[in-house]
Parts: structure tokens; sequence; C-alpha cells
């Protein structure tokens, strides 16, 4: 199973607000920090230019100028997550050095074909595959990045582990409740699980009520189709895009994958 191909903007087809939901979607993201050290660290080993696909609104750029990355470009297909990464850049005295210097770059783009030029040491793909529509388009993201990676380069795809997918299907019910510039944001999720031999698909839905200042609300519903691929198509996927793969953990503290592991790490080279 495939899904037909998808534009590259997660927010496009769903009726709200892009704005309000790529704010709504720091509300949860911004909160992941488990993973920065090991980012920093990565790119400390990097020694060269850095890509990271699907920066969404930047939460790993500090981390990759703090390991030492000398030029990192962030590609993403939401122009909303955009707009909020150039807001984190102009915020933050070390991003925003970095940019006006030409050691940090926004593009809007696909990283099924990357409108980057030149050759990277470094690219990230964290949390990027599940919203790729299947293996075709998964081997797309995979053999444009590895022709973008110098020799010996490195490509991280890191997702969900086994251990951190869902086992079965959830009803709508209340995630969180948190404050958006004052206003209250109620957070509903729910989930139908679908097993196919390329790995797990998974229909997300949320239902996000944020009260506005007069009191009424502002209700949005998005939905997102999501793939978790399957050992074997993974292992496939870097094969077929001229990647091979190094090691592979399970958590940010470096535990080798297995079934019990909460992430997937995957990091692949591409040959000298
Ligand atoms: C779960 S978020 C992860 C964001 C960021 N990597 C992080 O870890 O905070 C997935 C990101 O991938 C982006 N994305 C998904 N499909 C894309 C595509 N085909 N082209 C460009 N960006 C895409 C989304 O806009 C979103 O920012």
């Amino acid at each position: 199973m495939s899904d037909p191909p998808r534009g590259p903007d997660i927010f496009a087809d769903q009726p709200g607000d892009p704005d309000l939901l790529a704010a709504i979607y720091d509300l949860e993201h911004n909160e992941i920090t488990d993973d920065l050290a090991f980012y920093r660290e990565l790119a400390r080993h990097a020694d060269g230019p850095v890509l990271d696909l699907g920066c969404g609104s930047g939460r790993l750029l500090r981390a990759l100028l703090d390991g030492g990355a000398r030029r990192v470009v962030g590609v993403d297909g939401s122009t909303a997550l955009l707009r909020r990464a150039q807001g984190r850049i102009e915020a933050d005295d070390v991003l925003s050095d970095a940019a006006r210097s030409g050691g940090l770059r926004l593009i809007a783009g696909d990283v099924r074909r990357p409108p980057v030029r030149g050759l990277f040491a470094l690219a990230l793909a964290v949390g990027v595959l599940p919203h790729l529509a299947g293996p075709e388009e998964a081997l797309r993201m995979v053999a444009a990045t590895a022709s973008r990676l110098e020799a010996g380069g490195l490509l991280v795809i890191d997702d969900i582990g086994p251990a951190g997918l869902p086992w079965r299907d959830l009803p709508m019910s209340m995630d969180w409740e948190r404050t958006l510039d004052g206003r209250r944001v109620v957070r509903r999720s729910g989930l139908t699980r679908h097993e196919r031999p390329e790995g797990l698909w998974v229909d997300y839905a949320t239902l996000t009520d944020a009260v506005r200042p007069d009191g009424t609300i502002a209700r949005l519903p998005a939905t997102f189709r999501l793939w978790y691929p399957s050992e074997d198509v993974l292992r496939h996927l870097l094969v077929e895009g001229g990647l091979v793969t190094e090691t592979s953990y399970g958590s940010y503290d470096l535990e080798p994958f297995g079934r019990e592991s909460e992430r997937r790490i995957v990091i692949a080279r591409r040959a000298a």
C-alpha cells in the first residue's frame, strides 16, 4: 500500500489556519529536548555542512550550531513552520549571528528533492519519514539526500521505535491543556492503525480548541496519515538509496536498537 503522493506542506490540506496550527505544533514539539545533546554531538563529529531535512520550526538548529556546525541548512515544506523557525532565529543571538554570516539558512522545499546546493557531511531527517506516503516517496528522499552527501557523509533517520508505536486503535480523548499567548488550548486526539507488509500506517486525528479572548472557541480539526516502515523496508530503502547502514540506536543514550526501543535512530553512510 502507498498513498497518493502528497504535497510538502503538512498543513496545506487542513481546514484550520496554518499559523495557528504551527503555533500549536510548537506547544508540543518545543518540549522535546531529550535528543538535543545527541544531535549536538553528531554535529561536533561531522566536520562539514549539516542539512536538517524537515527542520520544522527549527528546534534542532541551536544544538547543531552549538556542536560546531559552521553551515546549517534547514529545509521544510510548511511555510507556517518556517515562519516560526525565522522567529526563533531572530530571538536567539547565536542563531541570528549565524544567519547574518551565512552559516544558517532556511529553505522552503520538499525533502524528496531538497533544493540545496553543495555537499553535506551530515543530513538529518528527524520525525520526517512518517509524513511521507510510503516506500516510493521515502526512497526519493533517501536517494536525493544521498546524492547531496560528501563521500563518507551521514544520513540520520530518526523516528519512533517498536515500543513507542501504538499497539491498538485509540478513540478520541484529551491529551493536554496548555496556554498559548494567554489563550487556553485543549488538544484531543485519536488514531486508527493499519498493519501492512511495508509497515504500520496510522490515521491520526487531532481536534484542538483554542479559546479566543472574547470567550469563543476556534476549533481546529487536523488529520495526518503517518507511516512507520518495517525494519526490512527501511533497510532496503537505504541500500537502494546508495547508503550503508552503520549503526541503529534505540535511544538518545545510544542503547542498541531492539524490539523494546522507544526510538529508531538509523545512521547510514554514503560509501567513500
Ligand atoms: C514531526 S516534524 C519534525 C520537525 C523537526 N525535524 C523536529 O524534530 O523538531 C516533521 C516535519 O517534516 C516536515 N515535512 C513533512 N513532509 C515534508 C516534505 N515532503 N517536504 C518538506 N518537509 C516535510 C513537516 O513540515 C514537519 O516540519
